[in-house]
């Protein structure tokens, strides 16, 4: 790609779109338009329209979604659905009017149905029942991405559409939501290890049997591969892919168990008590981890441990802390 490419990166207040942004930079790109929440709701189609028209990116990243765990998305499913599905419609019509070419859509490896075989390959896609507690999140995600194949079918000999997809396993790292309702397992579990460590607390109960099994990918590792994929000539892409399944798996590539990463999470924050389990409560599918093998076939594998991950994301989380 061209250093001086102008390149819209929506969400990139967010841990991906900044993570994409930092690379982006790293790599010399210069040319890069960004708006926050405030600036520009992409919920809003006149100013999504507007702001294409004005900016005429060559390239968009497509990192603004509202995003969060069981919780919230359980709680508010009409946000989530609403949200994502104008977010994502706006964005990529009004790229698609204004002749952008090159986009990339991420999905999410919790939109696969909910009893898919392990790994999950992108062909698990469409193929049973998603997971209720995040169904309207799910069905969103899944139009967003049969959003790009369409305009893919439909105006890529025409008009040199090139609209890719990712599929993000569970990601962690700087810039995480640490917030006690809507955050991840990671954010939450550092969260509770900080307070727990501070508060001289002689055991954290985690929800579960600590046996389920994730996998967990340091969200600069998600930015290498997005422009890894963004760069990535048509023609590999289309080997690796079919019109109506266009999207790449992206993942650590192995898993531990909830009781593996809290251990870890609590040495890398310095809690010395104990960590018990509370087998009441529900431990969610027994494993979930990505197929990445499309994508190691194009050459890209992920670099940075969980270990030394976890070591730069909690310091975010002390940043994060002391500036509020
Ligand atoms: N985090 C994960 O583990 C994970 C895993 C797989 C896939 N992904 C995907 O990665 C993408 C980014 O996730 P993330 O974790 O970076 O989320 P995030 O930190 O919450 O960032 C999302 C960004 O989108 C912005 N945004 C949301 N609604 C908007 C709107 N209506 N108008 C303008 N901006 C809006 C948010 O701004 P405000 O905060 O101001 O609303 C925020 O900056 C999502 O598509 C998600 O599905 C994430």
């Amino acid at each position: 790609m061209n250093s001086d490419l102008k390149i819209y990166v929506a969400g990139h207040r967010g841990m991906v779109g900044s993570a994409i942004v930092r690379h982006l930079q790293a790599k010399g790109f210069f040319n890069i338009v960004t708006r926050t929440h405030a600036e520009l709701d992409l919920c809003n189609q006149q100013a999504v329209a507007e702001f294409f028209q004005k900016e005429k990116p060559d390239q968009v990243f497509m990192a603004a979604a509202k995003v969060g765990g069981i919780y919230v998305n359980n709680k508010y499913p009409a946000d989530f659905i609403y949200e994502n599905l104008m977010v994502q419609t706006n964005v990529i019509h009004q790229a698609f009017m204004v002749g952008v070419k090159k986009l990339l859509f991420l999905g999410s490896s919790c939109i696969y149905p909910r009893m898919a075989p392990q790994p999950m390959s992108e062909e698990a896609l469409l193929t049973g029942k998603l997971e209720s507690t995040n169904e309207p999140y799910a069905i969103s995600k899944i139009a967003g991405i049969k959003l790009c194949e369409s305009y893919n079918r439909q105006y890529g000999q025409s008009h040199g559409v090139d609209y890719r997809s990712v599929m993000p396993t569970n990601l962690y790292g700087p810039g995480d939501n640490y917030h006690p309702e809507s955050s991840h397992v990671i954010p939450a579990l550092i969260r509770r290890f900080h307070e727990a460590k501070g508060k001289n607390l002689p055991d954290v109960v985690i929800w579960g049997t600590g046996t389920p099994m994730r996998e967990f990918l340091y969200v600069d590792d998600m930015a290498a591969a997005s422009l890894f994929i963004m760069e990535l000539d048509k023609s590999i892409y289309d080997q690796h892919t079919k019109p109506m399944q266009n999207h790449i798996n992206i993942g650590f590539g192995s898993d531990i168990t909830i009781k593996e990463l809290a251990q870890v999470i609590s040495e890398t924050v310095g809690y010395q008590g104990k960590i018990t389990f509370d087998s009441t409560k529900p431990d969610g599918a027994p494993r979930k981890l990505m197929n990445s093998e499309r994508l190691k076939g194009m050459g890209w594998r992920a670099k940075i441990n969980l270990v030394d991950g976890l070591v730069s994301t909690y310091q975010d989380f002390l940043d994060q802390i002391n500036q509020n």
